[in-house]
């Protein structure tokens, strides 16, 4: 089986290194990548119905109601291109109902070969790198104060056009919650894909090219 036939979890705290992961991955792989954070801040962004009821969750550092979260997720994964390209899930799913809901769809669509991907990070590795993360407001890539030396208000060098800015959940505060959240109702997830034999488990604490050949390691 090659990566472009495998569906992937990228599973992890905040600040693991998912959507950074992804980034690479999609490019390298082609596969479609489906954050639902991504979605949700766009959707924000764009005053929807959707990004109104996100926003007060997203801002207390909670997590986004099931049913909401995975009817964007079912919507996405109906698409043609994705049993054509594999997926890479950065964000999805976050709690047990999520990833029932996404097994049946799995199960409905005829996906196969999926696998799990889960960043382990000590908490005082994620809460540096999280005060450090910009992100791009045209384009989404990601990019990291101490690392990059880039702050709020550099153009994006990813992209024409794009400004870098502090995601508002980057607060210390906000990231508190979301590693409570984190380690409430998400870590489960890592018992759950484990005992069905679909977790690989990767040390994400050193840098970044070193994790991401670990994760390609995982993959192939
Ligand atoms: P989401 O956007 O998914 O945020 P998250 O899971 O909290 O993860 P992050 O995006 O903060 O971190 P990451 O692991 O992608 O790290 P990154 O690569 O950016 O969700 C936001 C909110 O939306 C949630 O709180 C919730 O409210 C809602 N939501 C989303 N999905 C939901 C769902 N399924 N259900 C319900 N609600 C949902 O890296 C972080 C920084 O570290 C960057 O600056 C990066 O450059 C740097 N970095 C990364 N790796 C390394 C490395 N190895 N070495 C050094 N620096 C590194």
């Amino acid at each position: 089986m090659t990566v472009a036939e495998r569906n992937v979890i990228l599973l992890g705290p905040p600040g693991a290194g998912k959507g950074t992961h992804a980034e690479r991955l999609v490019e390298d792989y082609g596969l479609v990548h489906l954050s639902t954070g991504n979605i949700l801040r766009e959707a924000e962004a764009a005053g929807t119905e959707l990004g109104k009821q996100a926003k007060a969750y997203m801002d207390a550092g909670e997590l986004v109601p099931d049913e909401l979260v995975i009817g964007i997720v079912r919507d996405r994964l109906a698409e043609a291109d994705t049993k054509q390209r594999g997926v890479l899930l950065d964000g999805f799913p976050r709690t047990i109902a999520q990833a029932q809901a996404l097994a049946e769809v799995i199960a409905q669509l005829e996906l196969t070969g999926l696998l799990v991907i889960n960043l382990s990070v000590s908490d005082e590795v994620l809460i540096r790198r999280l005060s450090g993360r910009r992100m791009c407001d045209n384009c989404d890539a990601i990019f990291n104060l101490d690392r990059d030396g880039v702050d709020v208000g550099d153009d994006c060098s990813e992209c024409e056009g794009g400004k870098l800015y502090q995601r508002s959940d980057d607060k210390p505060e906000t990231v508190a919650e979301r590693l409570r959240t984190y380690y409430e109702q998400t870590a489960p997830l890592i018992g759950h894909y484990t005992e069905r034999g679909l977790l690989t488990d990767i040390d994400g604490n050193a840098d970044a090219d070193a994790v991401y050949e670990r994760v390609i390691a995982s993959l192939t």
